[in-house]
């Protein structure tokens, strides 16, 4: 069976107000009645999964037993890190951890704050990637680019693409290309973008990281058999931990190894990375607008506007590309075509205290 080991550290921040350090989006009921962690959670259930694995931090770790007990989802386990490191140590923690219990046992990575609608197709595409996990390659699902954007990794296919259900060779993984380089790779049509998302066999990906990123694996390792059992939790051992290089398994591993291939998937994909994001994957309509919790909106175009459900009220009246997000203590009002200068405004509050 595979393991599902869901991603939970992040802290999301293009979509502040919503989501922020205490409360990121993954737990955010962003796009309907549950979480993007609960949808995340029940798109990987079913006959061929395991219970999830979970990694996140001390902060976290009782919003996802609420949130899980809530669609009555038992964890397999839930692995507190000390400290946020980036992906490339959460994943070897994860596959250190399983491999005592199944060397071979498949682990399907996915981060918990991402949306994807049709969860059937999703678990055929992760169907028609174990064979290759099987065989010793690193799984990855690409989709299709839709701009030449910078903040993703991009995929280079060997060939041009049928329309079946196939699993391809890769020829090259580009982490966060920069501009001019995303644009050739757009243009040339042959990549196509990294969601994030993977399918290996515990002891593929942990001689990808013997090969690519032995410098991780001391410390990681420590830390995985000094953790304590705590509550339910499982807590890496924070001494170890605190050894760690920050970095993405991106970078660390993938950017490096030769053994990658991809399953297209076609049926729709969003890692909501910003507001424009959250506008294009909700049901605006004909004139593309989305209003949430006790937001209206009047005679308005390609916007978006919320509030919470007990929220204060929020009212446009002939707004165009406007996002404007209402939370008790913070109010975002910006152009929608701005939606990655969030980020940056963050980091300036912070600056400021
Ligand atoms: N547990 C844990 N610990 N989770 C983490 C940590 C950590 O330290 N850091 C990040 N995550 C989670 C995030 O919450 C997110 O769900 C996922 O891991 C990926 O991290 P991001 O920080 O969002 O990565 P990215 O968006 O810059 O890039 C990745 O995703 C893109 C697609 O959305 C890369 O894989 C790109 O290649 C990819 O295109
Ligand atoms: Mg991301």
């Amino acid at each position: 069976r595979i393991v599902p080991v869901l991603l939970c550290g992040g802290s999301g921040t293009r979509l502040w107000p919503l989501s922020r350090k205490s409360y990121p989006k993954q737990f955010s009921r962003l796009m309907g009645e549950k979480s993007l962690l609960q949808m995340s959670v029940e798109r990987l259930t079913g006959p061929q999964f395991a219970p999830p694995v979970v990694l996140t931090n001390t902060d976290f770790r009782f919003i996802i037993t609420e949130q899980m007990a809530e669609i009555g989802v038992e964890p397999g386990a839930i692995l507190i890190e000390p400290d946020g490191r980036n992906t490339a140590p959460a994943v070897l923690a994860a596959a250190l951890w399983l491999k005592d219990k199944d060397p071979e046992a498949l682990m399907l990575v996915a981060p918990s704050d991402h949306v994807i609608p049709d969860a059937e197709s999703f678990r055929a595409a992760v169907d028609i990637g174990v064979m290759a996990a099987c065989e010793g390659k690193l799984v990855t699902f690409g989709i299709k680019p839709g701009h030449a954007e910078t903040g993703y990794g991009y995929l280079e296919l060997p060939c041009c693409l049928g329309d079946g259900a196939e699993v391809f060779d890769l020829k090259a993984f580009v982490e966060k290309p920069n501009a001019e380089q995303a644009e050739q790779m757009l243009a040339s049509g042959r990549y196509l973008w990294n969601a994030g998302i993977f399918l290996f066999s515990a002891s593929t990906i942990l001689d990808a990281y013997r090969v690519h990123a032995p410098h991780l694996i001391d410390a990681v390792e420590r830390s995985v058999h000094a953790a304590e059992p705590d509550l339910g939790f499982l807590r890496l051992d924070p001494e170890a931990w605190s050894e760690v290089e920050d970095i993405s398994i991106d970078y660390a591993v993938m950017e490096h190894a030769g053994n990658l291939a991809v399953v297209p998937y076609t049926s729709g994909w969003s890692d909501l990375g910003g507001w424009d994001a959250v506008l294009r994957e909700g049901d605006g309509g004909d004139k593309n607008v989305v209003t949430h919790g006790n937001a209206h909106a009047v005679d308005c175009t390609a916007s978006l506007l919320r509030s919470e459900d007990d929220g204060v009220e929020l009212v446009g009246i002939g707004l165009d590309h406007i996002v404007a997000v209402a939370m008790p203590d913070a109010v975002l009002v910006a152009d929608t075509r701005r939606g990655q200068d969030v980020k940056e405004a963050v980091t300036l509050l912070k600056s400021k205290g």
